[in-house]
């Protein structure tokens, strides 16, 4: 792996992980209570991935924020590090950012659109899904400053039950089926 170094900041910079052991060419990362959530090894087996190929390989990886607001300010604090998502979408269940990492994998980071398991189980099993289980796209910045504007003092969300609800709620967009470019 040619990017040891660089894949383990980055996913420090994403998630606001701490190193829990660092190695030549091992890390273990965390970023809650568990002893580690993330490990990058850099063996001498592994060979960097060809450019222009695409790999059959394991899509994405996601990680959930509790709110809204938590995921605003993700959002808004690693853009004003200059990060930019490769996607951002209202998936109908989940409102997700993408980003990309330094070898190329996708890692989402996701709010629950519903609050419950069986809310958006109900919302996958019905048409709308059936007819766009992609999502729409959203605008990221507009979304964030609207959330952010109403941040309480203390950083919590200060978003009224109704305002959380219309913010997540999937603008329907007809039939869609496949992914941009970009995100393949
Ligand atoms: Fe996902």
């Amino acid at each position: 792996m040619d990017h040891y170094e660089e894949m383990s900041q980055w996913y420090i910079d994403l998630l606001g992980a701490e190193v829990v052991h660092k190695t030549a060419n091992i890390t273990f990362l965390r970023y809650d209570e568990e002893h580690h959530r993330i490990a990058i090894f850099a063996s001498p087996q592994h060979v960097p991935k060809t450019k222009g190929v695409l790999n059959a390989e394991v899509d994405h990886l996601a990680f959930s924020y509790a709110t809204l607001t938590e995921l605003a300010q993700v959002y808004t604090s690693l853009k004003s590090k200059a990060w930019e998502p490769v996607w951002t979408i209202n998936h109908g269940p989940t409102t997700s950012i993408y980003y990309r990492d330094p070898d190329g994998n996708k890692v989402e980071l996701q709010v629950d659109n519903f609050d419950t398991k069986e809310g958006a189980d109900a919302f996958m099993k019905g048409p709308l899904f059936s007819m766009n289980p992609i999502g729409t796209e959203i605008d990221a910045d507009v979304w964030a400053a609207e959330i952010l504007a109403k941040v309480r003092p203390s950083g919590e969300e200060g978003l009224n039950d109704e305002e959380v609800k219309r913010i997540k709620k999937r603008r329907e967009i007809g039939e869609r089926y496949s992914l941009p470019d970009n995100t393949v």
